[in-house]
């Protein structure tokens, strides 16, 4: 028995962004909040978005979310759009502008206390119209029913609610042409991330949709991740990793993910080191204290030959397993993503910080295959140290 739940809307394609400001006031509304970053605002990259829905409608921008974004910042927007009197929130931007949006929208419908959201299904709902579109191929959370928002004391939090799905998700390729290689990299492997902790989830909903999801995402972003990276402009890479991250999105929004992502969180609320990153940082260490379990060794063996093709799956799982890992080191490191904490000036004593911290990550932790103690989460940390 499992459970599958997904946005209702999707539309996939160039310019599909300016293409569907018809849509999007019908959906949103005549007062449109949109939530942004300050950098999007400097490319003008939702200038023709904006451009053609202002004919139509009332537009109030807030453009102050930073990665990571904190309840503060989070607070401050929906104060704006409280007093706004938003009729539907416009999400822009790469995760973190559509997590900020998803909780604006739940905040302004329900008048839910802000302390009581957190985790998995404690949101009361409902929330007004949202409409996300994603700049970044990588979160995925233009599909998921995630927001990860960072607390004062930086810890991660995060709402699990499928009231935070949006009404309609807008994946236009265009928008991430310009992303910068690091950026693309990284968003990148977070992406493989989702698809492969969904496959490997021991949480009971794990199914066989978000397996075969993970499977066809992990194809869209192992043959063209490269590419992306080194020519940006070529826009059919471009579209595989924006269509894979969707669908990689869309199997973890059912899958939750597990350690990697526990372990990651960490560093990126202590160190401000970017998502993407604090996965791919940590990902070889976790599969390789994971594929200790047998299944596990199984699963990563089954998932190898979809991200790299070459690789010969004829072998044993433990050998498959192995050359899949060291495939994913080396591929980071191609990339050009630093691979190890201490060049990031993160010091090797902030290891035992960072372990006690991912110990609090329980919802995710759960999901893990392997069971991670403190102990084995230091390790890992040293390892990638
Ligand atoms: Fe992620």
């Amino acid at each position: 028995m499992f459970n599958y739940f997904s946005n209702a809307e999707l539309i996939f394609g160039n310019d599909t962004s300016v293409n569907a400001h018809d849509q999007i006031i019908n959906i949103l509304g005549k007062n449109i909040f949109v939530v942004t970053d300050k950098g999007l605002t400097e490319l003008g990259l939702f200038e023709p978005v904006v451009n053609k829905l202002k004919k139509n409608s009332n537009i109030k921008i807030f453009n102050d979310v930073e990665s990571d974004p904190s309840k503060n910042t989070l607070l401050e927007a929906y104060k704006k759009a409280s007093s706004f009197k938003s009729s539907g929130v416009l999400g822009f931007g790469g995760g973190s502008s559509m997590d900020v949006a998803k909780l604006v929208s739940l905040l302004l419908g329900s008048n839910q206390n802000i302390d009581t959201i957190w985790g998995v299904n404690n949101a009361k709902g409902p929330r007004i119209p949202l409409v996300l579109i994603p700049t970044t191929a990588g979160t995925g959370s233009e599909v998921t029913p995630i927001s990860i928002i960072t607390m004062d004391d930086k810890e991660k939090k995060g709402v699990s609610s499928k009231l935070i799905l949006p009404d309609l998700a807008i994946l236009d390729p265009l928008l991430t042409i310009n992303l910068p290689p690091n950026i693309t990299a990284s968003t990148g492997i977070d992406a493989m991330v989702h698809a492969i902790e969904a496959y490997t989830s021991i949480n009971p909903n794990n199914n066989p949709i978000s397996k075969m999801l993970s499977i066809e995402a992990l194809k869209f972003l192992g043959s063209s991740i490269k590419t992306a990276v080194f020519d940006g402009h070529n826009i059919i890479a471009r579209s595989n990793m924006l269509f894979g991250s969707m669908l990689a999105g869309k199997a973890f929004a059912n899958s939750p993910v597990a350690a990697v992502h526990a372990l990651a969180y960490p560093i990126g609320g202590l160190f401000n080191i970017s998502h993407g990153l604090s996965n791919s940082l940590v990902l070889p260490s976790v599969m390789k204290f994971n594929s200790i379990h047998k299944e596990t060794k199984k699963n990563y063996a089954n998932l190898a030959p979809f991200v790299f093709k070459d690789l010969d799956n004829s072998k044993s799982d433990e050998i498959v397993c192995n050359n899949f890992i060291d495939s994913l080191e080396s591929l980071s490191k191609e990339l050009k993503l630093p691979y190890r904490l201490r060049d990031l000036e993160i010091p090797e004593k902030a290891c035992q910080l960072m372990a006690s911290e991912a110990m609090k990550q329980t919802r995710l932790l759960v999901n893990n295959p392997r069971k991670i103690e403190e102990s084995d989460a230091f390790n890992i940390y040293k390892s990638v140290w």
